[in-house]
């Protein structure tokens, strides 16, 4: 239940996944679920130098793994604790948002209450800006279901995994055109990212 996968993901699906992000910046980003850190290196491998990468790792010894892996990366910091804390970790930081929450974590299996809790408190950590995103990497795409916070929201499939996952893109703020109105990302224009997939 807590892992919920058979084989790490596949390079086309990092890939995939690593492009949503924009790296030409400094960035702080949170991954949720990082295992034995295979998305976790193409971020570091990617990102600004001056990015901070804070991983949230509940099995004590994938946690140890990666600790000992980016110990000579101090952009890095591993904690051994739920996503869910994610509000708390920041403010031990002294960090008031952050840029990107990536995860891997499996939201299909959670409980409707914490599911819904946990994109909640994803959307008041992501700093208000038009790059800042919650991006996620699942076999089923359930999740836009209990997204209605997030204004925007993109999806691909990436059959080259195995097993096939959607990626999915829930930024924190609209789309602005020319005339400052919103644009959902879906074709469905009423601004609630829920469009049928
Ligand atoms: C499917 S594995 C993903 C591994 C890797 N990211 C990949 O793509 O191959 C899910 C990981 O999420 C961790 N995990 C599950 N629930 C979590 C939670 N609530 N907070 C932090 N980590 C969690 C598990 O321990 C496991 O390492």
């Amino acid at each position: 239940m807590q892992v919920a996968s058979i084989v790490p993901s596949s390079k086309v699906l990092i890939d995939r996944v690593a492009g949503k992000f924009d790296f030409s910046a400094p960035r702080i980003i949170a991954e949720f679920g990082p295992g034995e850190g295979c998305h976790t290196r193409e971020i570091v491998r990617r990102m600004h130098p001056e990015s901070r990468l804070l991983l949230f790792e509940l099995d004590p010894e994938l946690a140890n793994h990666l600790r000992h892996y980016f110990r000579d990366d101090s952009r890095v910091s591993v904690l051994n604790t739920d996503a869910s804390n994610l509000p708390v970790e920041l403010s031990k930081m002294g960090i008031q948002h952050c840029d990107y929450v990536v995860s891997g974590i499996p939201f299909s299996t959670m409980e409707i209450g914490k599911k819904r809790e946990l994109l909640k408190c994803i959307h008041e950590s992501l700093k208000p800006a038009p790059h800042a995103a919650f991006i996620i990497y699942q076999v089923t795409n359930e999740l836009r279901g209990h997204a209605q916070l997030f204004p925007r929201i993109k999806s691909e499939y990436c059959l080259q995994n195995i097993p096939p996952m959607f990626v999915t893109v829930f930024f924190k703020q609209p789309l602005l055109n020319g005339n400052g109105a919103s644009h959902n990302g879906n074709g469905n224009g009423n601004g609630n990212g829920n469009g049928k997939h």
